[in-house]
C-alpha cells in the first residue's frame, strides 16, 4: 500500500473495498503537472513564512524538478495504495527529498483548497484549446460564405420553405453562435482567475502564508475572497460545463442540417471522401459520419453538465467527498470536444454546396408569397388585406399546379384589384433577397456587410 496521508488516527489501513471505491488516480493523474506547479509556488510561500529554511527549499525544489521530469517520462506513475493525484505526489516527493525535509511540503495547505486550485488551471488552459478549435469551425462556415457570396436557398422555418435566403447568410447563422460560444469561454475565464490555493481545508491557514503570493506565481489574478467558498463552490466548474455544453449543442444544430443536406432528397451538399464513412454491407453507401458523430456526443455533453449540477444540488458547505465527482464530467468534456472539433471544422470546410439544385429550390413552395403580400403593403393596402390576397394567390397556384410567376393578368386581377402586373417585379429570388436590405437582412450587399463583421469578430476572437 502507499503512503497514506492520514494514517495517524487509524489503527488499521482501509478495507481493499474503501480503498477501491475511494482512488481517482485513472482520472485525477492528469492534474499531476499542475499539482506540482502548485506545490513548487506552496513551498516558496512556505519559506517566505519562515517555515522552511534556505537549504530545505533548495532541497525541496530541486526534488519537485526531479519529480516532475518522472511525471512526465512514465518513469513515475501512481501505485495501486495511492488515493489520489495528491497522495500520490507526495509519496515521489518523499521518496526523491526523504522524509524529513518533503514531510514539511503539506503544512497549511490541504487537498481541498489544492484540487480547487488545480482543476481551475486544468480548465483554464483547455478553455483556450477548445476556443481556438471552435475558431476553427467559425473560419470553415465563413470561407464557405465567401466562396458563395450570391447563392440563394430555401429558407426554413419548421423545416417548411419559408422564404429565399442566402446561403451564405444561413452560413453565417450558424456562425454568430459560436463565435458567441468563444466569447463565453473567455468570459468564464475572468471569473476562474482566482486562486483557492491558501483556503486550506475551509478555515484558511495559520502559518501566516500569502494566497496572493502563490496565486501570481500559478498564474491566476489574484486569491478567493473566502476559503470556504474557495474549497466549497464548483459553479466555475458548472459554468465550464455549461460552455462546453452549448458549443456541442450548437455543432448539432450544424450536424442535423448537414445530414439532412446530404440526403437524396435535400441533395444540398457532397461531403468530401475523407470525412464520410461507408457501409460494411451496402457498397453504395455514403455515411455522414462526423456530423452523426457530433450530433450524438452533444447529448454525451449535455449529460455531463446535468450530472454535474446534479451532484452540486443540495451540498452542503464546505467540501464534501460528493465534490472529488466535478472532475470526470468536465474532463470527458474537454476530450470530446478536443477530438470532435477537427474533424468537425475539416467537414464543414471541404464539403461541396450543389449551388444549381438551392438557387432552382430556393423559389418554390410558394417562397415568395410574403414578397407578394409587402409589395401591397406598399401600395398602401393594409397588411391584414394583403395576407389574405397573397394566401389566395398560392391557394388558386396550387388547386392548379402552377407556380406564383405564372399567374397571368387575368388570374391577378380576378383575385384582387389591387393585383397589377407590377407585382411580377418581386416574383424573383432575385427580386425577392434584394428588398430584405436592412440591417441583418439576406440582402447580398447587407451580407457582405454581415461577413465582413464577423471576419472581425473572429479576428478579436
Ligand atoms: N481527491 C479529492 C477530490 O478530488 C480531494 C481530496 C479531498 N479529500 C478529503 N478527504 N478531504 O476532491
Amino acid at each position: 500500500t502507499g503512503l497514506s496521508l492520514w494514517g495517524g488516527r487509524f489503527s488499521g489501513g482501509p478495507a481493499d473495498a474503501l480503498a477501491e471505491l475511494s482512488r481517482s488516480t485513472h482520472f485525477d493523474w492528469r492534474l499531476a503537472l499542475h499539482d506540482i506547479a502548485g506545490s513548487r509556488a506552496h513551498a516558496r510561500v512556505l519559506h517566505g513564512a519562515g517555515l522552511l529554511a534556505d537549504d530545505d527549499l533548495t532541497a525541496m525544489l530541486d526534488a519537485l524538478a526531479r519529480l516532475a521530469a518522472d511525471v512526465e517520462s512514465g518513469e513515475f506513475v501512481p501505485a495501486p495504495g495511492d488515493e489520489d493525484v495528491h497522495t500520490a505526489l507526495e509519496r515521489g516527493l518523499i521518496e526523491r527529498a526523504g522524509p524529513d525535509v518533503g514531510g514539511r511540503l503539506r503544512a497549511g495547505r490541504s487537498r481541498n483548497d489544492q484540487v480547487a486550485t488545480l482543476v481551475r488551471m486544468y480548465l483554464r488552459e483547455h478553455a483556450r484549446t477548445v476556443a481556438g478549435l471552435v475558431v476553427d469551425v467559425v473560419d470553415a462556415l465563413i470561407a464557405q460564405a465567401e466562396r458563395h457570396p450570391s447563392v440563394a436557398m430555401p429558407g426554413r422555418t419548421h423545416l417548411q420553405h419559408a422564404q429565399p435566403v442566402l446561403l451564405a447568410h444561413h452560413l453565417l447563422a450558424h456562425a454568430w453562435p459560436l463565435l458567441r460560444d468563444v466569447e463565453r469561454l473567455r468570459d468564464w475565464d475572468a471569473r476562474a482567475a482566482l486562486s483557492p490555493y491558501g483556503s486550506g481545508a475551509l478555515a484558511g491557514s495559520s502559518l501566516g502564508l500569502d494566497p496572493e503570493a502563490v496565486a501570481a506565481d500559478l498564474g491566476f489574478d489574484g486569491s478567493v475572497e473566502n476559503s470556504i467558498d474557495g474549497t466549497a463552490a464548483r459553479d466555475v466548474v458548472a459554468e465550464f460545463a455549461f460552455a462546453t455544453t452549448m458549443v456541442a449543442v450548437d455543432l448539432s444544430r450544424i450536424a442535423e442540417e448537414v445530414i439532412l443536406w446530404a440526403t437524396k432528397e435535400f441533395g444540398f451538399v457532397t461531403l468530401d471522401d475523407s470525412y464520410s464513412t461507408g457501409s460494411s454491407i451496402m457498397p453504395q453507401k455514403k455515411n455522414p459520419d462526423v456530423a452523426e458523430l457530433a450530433r450524438g456526443k452533444a447529448g454525451r455533453l449535455v449529460g455531463n453538465l446535468t450530472g454535474l449540477l446534479t451532484t452540486l444540488k443540495g451540498l452542503p458547505l464546505a467540501y464534501n467527498r460528493d465534490l472529488q465527482e466535478d472532475k470526470e464530467p468536465v474532463f470527458d468534456s474537454i476530450d470530446t470536444l478536443e477530438v470532435l472539433l477537427p474533424a468537425f471544422s475539416g467537414m464543414v470546410d471541404t464539403m461541396v454546396f450543389d449551388t444549381g439544385r438551392l438557387e432552382s429550390l430556393a423559389p418554390q413552395g410558394f417562397s415568395l408569397a410574403t414578397d407578394i403580400a409587402e409589395w401591397l403593403v406598399r401600395q398602401g393596402v393594409p397588411f391584414r388585406v394583403a395576407h389574405e390576397v397573397a394566401g389566395e394567390c398560392v391557394r388558386v397556384c396550387e388547386s392548379r399546379g402552377i407556380e406564383l410567376w405564372d399567374l397571368d393578368d387575368d388570374d391577378l386581377a380576378g383575385i384582387s384589384e389591387h393585383l397589377t402586373p407590377a407585382v411580377r417585379d418581386v416574383l424573383s429570388v432575385e427580386g425577392s433577397l434584394a428588398s430584405r436590405d436592412a440591417k441583418g437582412g439576406t440582402a447580398p450587399r447587407r451580407v457582405a456587410e454581415q461577413l465582413t463583421r464577423a471576419v472581425g469578430r473572429r479576428d478579436e476572437a
